[in-house]
């Protein structure tokens, strides 16, 4: 081994070692990475031929230490330095819980109704393992599992293999020692694709995110760890010396933040009761769109010395509390499994079920989705199940417990007809959708059909509600859109449940509907794949009706954010006869919208070319207004984030539009910086 490394090579390391870890940092924590896989594969191999020159430079915060450290033959112990605690736990899950934590540290802090309600930090709970990173110096020398609380296990080897994990701390300067605490967990996708893997080696899959991620990092061989894709969240500290702690919680999660430490940025500080419960809801409606499981939300008192005042009961602290969500799965028994036709003729086999309250519902049917997903669930009349509801999504079968399966069942068989209209059900080749070919014709998608074209955001018909739709398609009266209008009060006043009133009301709103826009009509036509922004788009683009149905192929495909599939099923829904029919009879009826040139309403500005999608409340600006401003500017507004996207604007309590743009990496924007760019 040379025993001196020229100063010149000792620079260049250093230099390495800083540039991938930024890079790590981009790639891992950010999701943004900023240059190519193979120059960080050229970094990498440069250092690590260096270090191979010349051992000594091989720190133990080098990259080239994430993997392939030797086994050992155990963990070894040790003791925290600060014990690991745990937290009181609220099952109760209604907003209730959240109340009366708040009046517990009220009353332990003394406070009386008069003084100012207490402020917190409120946070995801991480479903993983708990883990200590101890920095000294700024460098990871070790990390441990929690173990009992007082003594863990010695898992340093392992989370040096955990990407997201700095080996070093950024800049500013860290104190001599921190201890980050925090969780580490699996993302469900990461977890799927490994599943995947392992399936298509013939390996058994893994059962849960957790227990793999608890798995993987109490491994004996580091490359095992290596290979598992884990990531980590921090959520506080352990020991500290020579840091002057900031006032607050959640000021320390932020310059932990700074120090190059994953933090989520779905924490909030919030205000008394009301704002934590606020919390839990909006956490419990993110949860399905988070790309990680989480099982609750935490509550801490933000002011450190309050903390400190409350102290702990047994090995709890006083200061935080866990507010668990509801159970997410639950089993019950297949009653049967029906077919339902959707507005565009779609069949959808669902399992009625036997009551079962999961997600804090009753739930009584599952979607099945489709034929091939009752085939590979092998869902049968009489299973027990395994059902699973997430937020408000659809119910789900996760999947049949074999062992409780009744003898004599039989696999589920597609109906070959239309339970509502009897006509044939076809399966378009490479498609997974079996549809019925009756068309408006099936009184199914009849009645959809006019629900949608009445709804409030295509003709918006005031009173045109479910039942009203059933007694019109089940009487006759109407068979397709058109038919609306030659609706009359006398008529109507007989239907049952209907007065003379109500009557008069319904057909002043469908006079109404006929003065529309070219977009609503569009819209209200619904056109596979054609939704509001799509019709918007359209309308923009052609200017007229007339246009629009004469475009071809190459013409469609002009307008933003339409491609060959949107396009498809435009031409296909204008070829049909049918379609154009109805159509006819429409403008027949009266309907009428002014028509401009084509692009007449866009506007040329700073942002024109620019897509946008709108999360959050802005401050003194409605969304409609905020749209307005967009598109006065010359820029257009979408609903869904994809790769498309130029920015995304974020207000206050955004949705899971942000978390999407987070992993598309789309530039997100906040109130500030929106109307930055909007007065150019
Ligand atoms: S704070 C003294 N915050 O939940 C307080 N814990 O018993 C220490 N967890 O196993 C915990 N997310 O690993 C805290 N945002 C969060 C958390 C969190 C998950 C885990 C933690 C521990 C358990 C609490």
């Amino acid at each position: 081994m040379p025993d001196t490394v020229p100063p010149q090579i000792a620079e260049r390391a250093r230099w390495l070692r800083e540039e991938i870890e930024r890079h790590n940092y981009n790639y891992y924590v950010l999701d943004r990475p900023t240059i190519p896989d193979a120059d960080w594969d050229r970094l990498f191999a440069e250092l690590r031929a260096l270090e191979a020159q010349y051992p000594q430079l091989a720190t133990p915060d080098s990259p080239t230490q994430r993997i392939g450290a030797p086994p050992r033959a155990d963990l070894a112990a040790v003791r925290h330095a600060v014990p690991m605690l745990s937290i009181r736990s609220e099952t109760d899950a209604t907003a209730q819980a959240a109340y009366a934590f708040d009046a517990r540290i009220r009353r332990e802090l003394g406070l009386s109704v008069k003084d100012p309600p207490v402020e917190y930090s409120a946070e995801l709970k991480f479903d993983g393992l708990a883990i200590n990173l101890r920095y000294e110096e700024g460098v990871l020398v070790l990390g441990a599992t929690r173990g009992d609380g007082m003594t863990g296990e010695d898992v340093t080897a392992n989370v040096r293999t955990i990407r997201q994990i700095p080996l070093r701390l950024h800049t500013p300067q860290p104190p001599p020692v921190v201890e980050v605490r925090g969780e580490v967990f699996i993302r469900r996708e990461d977890f799927e694709r490994l599943n995947a893997q392992l399936q298509a080696q013939g390996e058994a899959p893994y059962v849960n995110p957790r227990n793999t991620a608890a798995g993987s990092v109490r491994q004996l061989d580091p490359a095992v760890t290596a290979r598992r894709p884990l990531s980590f969240f921090a959520y506080g500290i352990g020991e500290v010396v020579g840091w002057e702690l900031p006032p607050t919680h959640s000021a320390l999660l932020d310059q932990l933040a700074r120090w190059g430490v994953p933090v989520n940025d779905l924490r909030a500080v919030v205000y008394g009761g009301q704002g934590l419960a606020a919390y839990y809801q909006r956490i419990i409606t993110l949860r399905q769109h988070l790309p990680f499981d989480i099982d609750g939300v935490v509550y801490k008192v933000n002011a450190l010395a309050w903390q400190q005042r409350l102290g702990f009961v047994t090995r709890e602290p006083r200061w935080a509390c866990a507010h668990k969500f509801p159970p997410q799965e639950a089993t019950t028994t297949v009653l049967d499994i029906e077919v339902q036709v959707g507005r565009t003729g779609a069949i959808t086999p669902v399992a009625r079920l036997a009551p079962v309250f999961v997600g804090g519902a009753t739930i009584t049917n599952a979607t099945l989705h489709n034929e091939d997903e009752v085939r590979r669930k092998d869902v049968r009349i009489g299973d027990t199940v395994i059902v699973r509801r997430a937020g408000d999504v659809i119910p789900e079968i996760v999947g049949v417990v074999l062992e409780r399966r009744p003898p004599h069942t039989q696999p589920f068989r597609m109906p070959s007809r239309c339970p509502v209209c009897g006509s044939r059900i076809e399966r378009p080749e490479g498609e997974a959708v079996a549809r019925c070919t009756g068309g408006l014709y099936c009184p199914a998608q009849r009645k959809q059909a006019l629900l949608h074209f009445a709804s409030r955001r295509a003709l918006d018909i005031e009173g045109l509600g479910e039942k009203l739709v059933d007694q019109l398609v089940d009487s006759g009266l109407v068979r397709d859109p058109s038919d609306l209008f030659k609706l009359d009060v006398p008529t109507l006043a007989a239907l049952e449940r209907m007065g003379e009133k109500s009557a008069a009301n319904l057909v002043a709103a469908i006079a109404r509907a006929k003065e529309t826009t070219l977009e609503r009509f569009i819209y209200a036509l619904g056109i596979r794949h054609v939704g509001e922004s799509t019709a918007r788009d359209l309308a923009r683009h052609f200017g007229s009706l007339d246009a629009l149905m004469a475009a071809d192929e190459a013409a469609l495909l002009q307008v933003p954010d339409v491609g060959p599939v949107v396009a498809a099923s435009i031409l296909r829904f204008f070829a049909e006869p049918q379609n154009r029919q109805v159509i006819g009879k429409l403008r027949a009826a009266g309907l009428r919208w002014p028509e401009g040139g084509p692009q007449s309403a866009r506007a040329c500005g700073p942002l024109t070319g620019k897509t946008f999608v709108l999360t959050g409340t802005l401050p003194g600006m409605t969304r409609q207004e905020a749209a307005a401003r967009i598109e006065a500017a010359g820029g257009r507004v979408s609903e869904t984030v994809s790769k498309k996207t130029d920015y995304v604007v974020a207000g206050a309590d955004p949705g899971s539009k942000l978390l999407r743009a987070r992993e598309l990496g789309v530039p997100v924007l906040d109130a500030e910086a929106f109307k930055r760019l909007l007065e150019g």
